[in-house]
């Protein structure tokens, strides 16, 4: 198998204009960033850039906008922290992408950068689109993906630039993200718990499946919990729910018994009518119509606790309960705890993953040890499920 070309210390980028893909995606609430650590992990690199006199024009995106322009997903604040961190010239380009646009560009000097606003407001992104990736392509040298966290989706600043592009590289944060998550997959010891939560539930539902096979316990939390939960017959309330769930999470009972997987899911949660404020814990058959699931209640997390107690290894991806209110981030924190305290005393190998996982983590005063900690969630369970992802494809 073709090996990814990974960018070298020794290649020489002065006066070049290397377009590097990003991964800027962090929680945001009116416009404040609540959790720095993905930006915070990229900025050696593009110091080392700066230093090597390269002209960078960054893309990332930020949310889902569907190719629509979005000024809650614009990428303005994440701008306004990068000038803060960088002792170089910063420009902001909201401009379209287009012929022009490098001519646009001329004014970009060596050790500059120029952040591109959000790449998701061009529907050419999502759809992949030949023509737009030819334009991107356009406006510099080398390519650079130092975004593993994206790498799972066929987007054209991802996947179809560097059809149109001569050089295109893998970044240093990429690779010590596969580097880390191969030596885990490689050396991993049973029993393997995989623990799946938090709200992007569309992509991840149909990840599970194919994880069955390599784990012995799956247990679901946070809102992924609320399909596993109506499919048993429960109300859910207001809950968060995936449509057409049913079929996928069949065939994931199906296949947990043909691989003597366990599945797991929560018996009793903390419930309230709204996101503020404090819930109270209910056994999940008396959740009333207007109440919402925010996280998982004392008996889950004391079977969840015990389930991490009897594994050797633990990947978790996805918060138990809406942490951004702290009243219902216990069931994640005690999740966390328990991990850290396993991992540094009894060896346990963990892996951890996601955006919202960090920043729910990062939010406890408490310092937890974990064995890695990855920036990616999606592009993580794809990649331990053994995918090849298009991002990485491209860059072999
Ligand atoms: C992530 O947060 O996992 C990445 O930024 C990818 O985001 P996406 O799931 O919206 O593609």
């Amino acid at each position: 198998m073709s090996k990814i070309k990974y960018f070298s210390e020794n290649l020489d980028v002065q006066s070049k204009t290397i377009i590097l893909r990003l991964d800027l995606n962090v929680p945001l609430i009116e416009k404040k960033i609540q959790d720095t650590s993905r930006i915070l992990s990229i900025l050696p690199f593009l110091k080392g850039l700066i230093k090597k006199k390269a002209k960078i024009i960054i893309i990332s995106h930020l949310g889902r906008p569907k190719g629509v322009k979005n000024n809650k997903l614009s990428l303005t604040p994440i701008y306004k922290f990068l000038k803060e961190q960088l002792e170089t010239n910063v420009y902001f380009f909201m401009g379209d992408i287009n012929e022009d646009t490098k001519s646009k560009f001329s004014y970009l000097k060596e050790s500059e950068i120029i952040l591109l606003e959000n790449i998701r407001f061009f529907k050419g992104e999502s759809e992949n689109d030949d023509n737009f990736a030819k334009k991107l392509a356009s406006l510099g040298d080398i390519y650079i993906n130092d975004a593993f966290s994206c790498s799972h989706r066929k987007q054209a600043s991802i996947h179809k630039i560097t059809k149109y592009i001569n050089e295109s590289y893998a970044g240093p944060l990429l690779k010590k993200e596969i580097t880390a998550i191969n030596t885990i997959i490689e050396n991993k010891k049973e029993p393997v718990t995989c623990i799946i939560g938090g709200s992007k539930i569309s992509t991840k539902i149909n990840v599970i499946t194919n994880l069955i096979k390599n784990v012995n316990n799956i247990v679901i939390v946070g809102a992924m919990a609320n399909n596993f939960l109506t499919f048993k017959g429960f109300k859910v309330g207001k809950s968060l729910i995936e449509k057409k769930s049913k079929e996928i999470i069949d065939d994931i009972y199906d296949k947990a018994k043909k691989y003597n997987c366990n599945i797991v899911i929560p018996e009793d949660g903390n419930v309230s009518t709204n996101f503020d404020g404090s819930g109270k814990t209910k056994k999940l058959n008396l959740v009333e119509e207007d109440e919402i699931i925010l996280d998982i209640g004392p008996k889950t997390i004391k079977n969840i606790e015990s389930i991490i107690d009897e594994s050797k290894t633990v990947l978790w991806n996805g918060p138990a309960g809406y942490f951004e209110n702290e009243q219902f981030s216990i069931g994640t924190m005690a999740i966390a705890k328990k991990i850290s305290e396993n991992t540094t005393k009894k060896s346990l190998v963990s892996v951890l993953g996601g955006g919202d996982t960090i920043a729910a983590i990062n939010k406890s005063s408490n310092k937890f040890v974990f064995t890695h900690l990855s920036t990616a969630g999606g592009a993580f369970l794809e990649f331990l499920e053994g995918k090849d992802l298009p991002g990485l494809n491209v860059l072999k």
